[in-house]
């Protein structure tokens, strides 16, 4: 999950710059190139409408505005940020699997740049679907053509755009990893800019569920977009780039959440009493961001081991999480997830202490593989619950 910051050189283009030219009289620049002063991203559009321009910076090796294409990438290429990149898509080999490795063949992705093949082909070793980008760039090749140039392309994108391949939206721990993730690429790009495009990279036919859809609107103004969407066309000039507590201020904050204070220091400072609330987060009952709303404002957030205690990254710094389930007593292999992330977010956490004051049901009935003492009920005593508590 973590992503490395050191990004090796895959494709770059070679220019001599202004000042490695600097004794060499011969080579002046044609134009003053530096008097264009164009983003990067309106430099499609500037050479499409001047072609003179183009096609003296085409000749001109001191021409910067080539629409050249470059792929950077961090080790076992788990990040990698692409300018002026190339997809061919016009028949997609679409089918069951989410993330098909062979999904874009030779010829099908690539850059006007010089391909350090090498370099791209040493960084496969962690090639996986959630773990790097290898299978889907492993085709990477150097074109003879620009990607930006628009007789080779029938879209040209020119707002910065995500491609993310996504875990389980339906599942708010395995989504989260994914909103985390993201959060960590924009950090190493260094913009955090809503106006982005955010592309699902999904070589499967289906759609995606996402119960915890409101979260992307942290991130970008724009809907997120399916690869499909552009499956029969060719598209160019796309920009694909790739902590918790800052995670959840972050998002806290984009999506408008407030924070109205500690609750339990008022309530101790009165009356010994707690203000209790029993809440059903149910995704189709309770909108997401009203469900953030009130993690937000719990100091004391008691519910059942599952990837909804994923809430509480949510909580105020001061609360605690109560997990009503010890893993470890039965062996279960997530057995300190949530105590992990509590502690990486910073929020205290607790559990049952004593083994004789918890009684499961029977030995539970897990649907294929048979006794799981994840699948039963459980009562508990109460008394002890509330010394915990
Ligand atoms: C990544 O950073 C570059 C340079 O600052 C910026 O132009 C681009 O928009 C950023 N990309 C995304 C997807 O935010
Ligand atoms: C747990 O209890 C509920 C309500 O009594 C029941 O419907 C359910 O089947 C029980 N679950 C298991 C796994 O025994």
């Amino acid at each position: 999950m973590l992503l490395m910051v050191a990004l090796c050189l895959i494709c770059t283009y070679k220019t001599i710059s202004a000042t490695d030219g600097g004794q060499d009289t011969s080579h002046k620049p044609q134009l003053d190139y530096s008097s264009l002063a164009l983003p990067r991203q309106h430099i499609p559009y500037f050479l499409n409408n001047n072609k003179r321009v183009a096609k003296l910076c085409k000749e001109d090796p001191l021409c910067h505005f080539k629409g050249d294409s470059s792929l950077k990438c961090s080790s076992h290429m788990q990040f990698c940020r692409a300018t002026n990149l190339y997809l061919d898509l016009r028949s997609p080999r679409r089918g069951h699997e989410r993330y098909k490795e062979d999904f874009l063949e030779m010829g099908e992705t690539g850059g006007h740049c010089r391909l350090n093949s090498k370099a791209l082909a040493s960084e496969g070793t962690h090639k996986s679907p959630l773990q790097s980008w290898f299978a889907e760039l492993q085709t990477y090749s150097e074109l003879d053509f620009l990607p930006v140039d628009d007789k080779h392309c029938d879209v040209i994108i020119d707002r910065p755009t995500v491609f993310m391949k996504l875990d389980a939206g339906v599942n708010m721990y395995h989504h989260f990893c994914d909103f985390v993730n993201l959060y960590i690429s924009q950090h190493l790009n260094n913009s955090f800019s809503r106006d982005i495009n955010i592309v699902m990279w999904d070589t499967s036919v289906y759609g995606y569920g996402d119960l915890f859809s409101e979260t992307w609107q942290a991130f970008s103004d724009h809907d997120i977009i399916h690869l499909k969407n552009f499956d029969s066309k060719r598209i160019s000039d796309c920009h694909s780039e790739g902590m918790f507590r800052a995670f959840s201020q972050h998002v806290l904050y984009r999506l408008g959440v407030p924070q109205e204070g500690p609750k339990f220091i008022n309530a101790l400072k009165t009356v010994p009493s707690f203000e209790v609330r029993v809440v059903d987060y149910k995704y189709k009952e309770m909108p997401f961001l009203e469900q953030i709303h009130i993690t937000h404002n719990s100091d004391v957030f008691i519910g059942m081991h599952g990837a909804g205690l994923t809430h509480l990254i949510f909580l105020p710094d001061w609360a605690v999480i109560f997990e009503l389930y010890v893993a470890w007593w039965y062996n279960c292999q997530d057995e300190s997830c949530y105590r992990d992330l509590a502690r990486l977010r910073g929020v205290h956490y607790m559990t049952w202490q004593k083994r004789n004051k918890v009684f499961p049901q029977d030995k539970g009935h897990h649907p294929t593989l048979g006794e799981h003492p994840k699948f039963t009920n459980y009562s508990f005593d109460i008394e002890e619950f509330m010394r915990l508590v």
